[in-house]
């Protein structure tokens, strides 16, 4: 069984699991620490550290990271800190930890366990937009089964405004919309992306994904809707199952 410690960072906390890579299956307890808003680099690696601590582990680490993510480095930061700009979490964490880190964007993290263990496994000769509505709007885009990466579409304008801040499941919750005007705000970002890809299949994950009956109901598009089966585990498997693949590759 191959073994990798998964972690999400996310917009307000770090969660991690031990996933069996084969399964796509967490092995251990989901650990999560809360974080402010916007959260600094130190702190970070601090609480993945303590997540190493907690789990004995000293195995690999694979982490979803909400940015644009180029060989380990953070290029980009939407909803953390500036100061991770340019900085390399590769390095960061195994500076801390003495382990093995591999970091890819938190979207195509979940994008990965979707296409390989939930939603998107039987559309493997597909054009497939997986997204995460959280808080930003995360993406993965597959071709055929292969990862576009750091597709960012969540920076798509609508109507003058970037996409994420007017349909992110954050705004649905700050602004308290109904699930049906939420829709609204919704079905105008999904007409762009049918628009611009054609996607065969849009999968839907984050935390808005548990309630899809809820808002699934007044959507109308062309490309297959579904909702994310790996709900708010995505992230960490997928981070996990990135990881052993980033290995293999370098070996
Ligand atoms: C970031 C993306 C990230 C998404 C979901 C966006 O604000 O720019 O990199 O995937 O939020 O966390």
């Amino acid at each position: 069984m191959a073994k990798v410690l998964g972690v999400d960072v996310g917009g307000s906390g770090i969660k991690g699991a031990l996933v069996d890579t084969r399964k796509g299956e967490l092995i251990s307890e989901r650990i999560r620490f809360a974080t402010d808003d916007k959260v600094k680099p130190e702190k970070a690696v601090e609480l993945i550290a303590e997540l190493v601590a907690e789990m004995q582990w000293n195995g690999n680490i694979g982490i979803g990271f909400p940015a644009v993510v180029k060989k380990g480095k953070a290029l980009t930061a939407a909803n953390i800190s500036d100061k991770w700009i340019g900085l390399d979490v590769n390095e960061l964490v195994a500076k801390r930890t003495g382990l093995m880190a591999y970091t890819i964007n938190d979207a195509d993290a979940a994008g990965y366990a979707e296409m390989q263990f939930g939603a998107g496994r039987a559309f493997q000769k597909d054009i497939v937009i997986v997204l995460t509505l959280g808080t930003g709007i995360g993406s993965a885009i597959f071709v055929r089964g292969e990862l576009l990466p750091n597709t960012e579409l969540g920076h798509l304008k609508i109507r003058g405004k970037i996409a994420e801040k007017r349909a992110s499941d954050a705004v649905r919750q700050k602004k308290e919309l109904s699930w049906k005007k939420w829709a609204v705000l919704l079905q105008e970002y999904l007409d762009e992306l049918e628009f611009l890809f054609s996607p065969d299949v849009i999968i839907v994950g984050g935390g808005a994904s548990k309630h899809h009956e809820k808002f699934f109901p007044h959507l109308k598009v062309s490309a297959k809707l579904l909702p994310a089966e790996q709900l708010n585990l995505a992230g960490i498997v997928g981070a996990a199952w990135y990881a052993e693949l980033a290995r293999k590759k370098k070996e």
